[in-house]
């Protein structure tokens, strides 16, 4: 019998997002500012002790799925060695990890090994040109050559898109016909304002709607297709494909209502949602020696008060827009 937690909406929490570093390889510009972001000092960030403790009081409250994020979580050494820490962890049932590919290639036997649920890969362009332009950083074939070695050694892909005018709009078809040969998940997603930058965002331009369109109009016998429960992306199939095709309004935020995901930053904060603040400092308390029963008790109390969807978790901040973080710190 498993524990399972609800938060004061009802929505069962069963997933946990780890960034394991807020260091990148890259510099995507809806990301970060091209000079990168303020690092934090090694001592900031949870160790993998800490953050092993972490995952184990979230296991005994029923949190069962872990995706590993920065970041990119390959720029943390050893990191398969925490991999294989974290899978042994008991009621931890699924581990997945975000990566841009950079340096995946050389993991994948220990991916393999490991038995690793799936990798989101982060490709934006199948053009080196405009992944240099969006990337800043000329690291295309090294991506390409981890999505192909994904694909052989047969762990599920998803590649994630961020849909940006002026960028990769002319990348939403080729992206999308790569299900057609291959088992992949294409996710196209919204831009959100967490470039680092304080950036307004007032209008997007290219929502969910619009990109279905430009789907709908390539592939006119694309059709809808069932999502997993708390699928954060509505999916789309084209006969006789292999793969399947994925849409997230993630600015939108159209899949607030089974939200079941908690995020812990790279420095130890919470979040109940990617919109809101931290709401508990986890490093702080790992460090004063409290015991698991405090640290259970404050997860608690934060879960207990969650937001109801992203507008009311941004509504919460002291200052409203625009926002400073970077994507890299919260883990996506
Ligand atoms: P799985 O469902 O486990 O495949 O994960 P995912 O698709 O949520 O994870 P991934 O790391 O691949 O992120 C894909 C995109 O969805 C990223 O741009 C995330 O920031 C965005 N996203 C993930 N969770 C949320 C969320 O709770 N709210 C919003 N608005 N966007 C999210
Ligand atoms: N808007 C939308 N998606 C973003 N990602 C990073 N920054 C943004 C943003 N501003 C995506 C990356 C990665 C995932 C974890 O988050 O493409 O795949
Ligand atoms: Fe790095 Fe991912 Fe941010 Fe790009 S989106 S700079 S790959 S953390």
């Amino acid at each position: 019998h498993r524990p399972q937690i609800v938060d004061n909406h009802g929505r069962p929490l069963t997933y946990v997002r780890l960034a394991v570093t807020d260091r990148c390889n890259l510099r995507c510009f809806y990301c970060m500012p091209a000079e990168g972001i303020d690092y934090l000092p090694k001592k900031q960030l949870l160790t993998y002790e800490e953050m092993e403790c972490l995952l184990q009081v979230l296991a005994g409250l029923g949190i069962s799925k872990v995706r590993i994020t920065g970041g990119e979580p390959f720029l943390r050494k050893d990191l398969t060695y925490f991999l294989k820490q974290v899978k042994a962890i008991p009621g931890i049932d699924e581990i997945h990890i975000t990566t841009n590919g950079v340096l995946t290639e050389q993991y994948i036997p220990d991916l393999v090994a490991l038995g690793i649920n799936s990798v989101n890969l982060s490709l934006d362009t199948l053009n080196r040109e405009r992944f240099l332009k969006i990337t800043r950083r000329d690291e295309f074939e090294k991506v390409m050559q981890t999505y192909h070695a994904l694909l052989a050694n047969q762990i599920p892909v998803k590649i994630n898109a961020v849909v940006m005018e002026g960028q990769n709009i002319e990348d939403i078809v080729p992206l999308a016909a790569l299900t057609k040969d291959h088992p992949v998940s294409v996710r196209f997603i919204e831009e959100m304002p967490f470039n680092g930058e304080g950036q307004h965002y007032p209008v997007l331009t290219w929502n969910y709607r619009k990109i279905i369109q430009e789907l709908q109009t390539a592939f006119p016998a694309l059709s809808r297709a069932s999502d997993a429960p708390h699928s954060t992306a509505n999916h789309y199939t084209i006969p006789g494909y292999k793969g399947n095709i994925g849409v997230i309004a993630a600015f939108s935020r159209t899949f607030c209502g089974t939200c079941n995901r908690i995020r812990v930053t790279a420095q130890g904060g919470l979040k109940t949602c990617l919109y809101g603040n931290d709401v508990l400092n986890v490093k702080e308390i790992l460090r004063s020696g409290a015991s698991e029963t405090t640290l259970t008790e404050e997860l608690l109390k934060a879960f207990n008060s969650r937001a109801k969807d992203g507008y009311e978790a941004e509504a919460q901040r002291p200052i409203l827009l625009p926002v400073f973080e970077s994507m890299s710190m919260i883990g996506g």
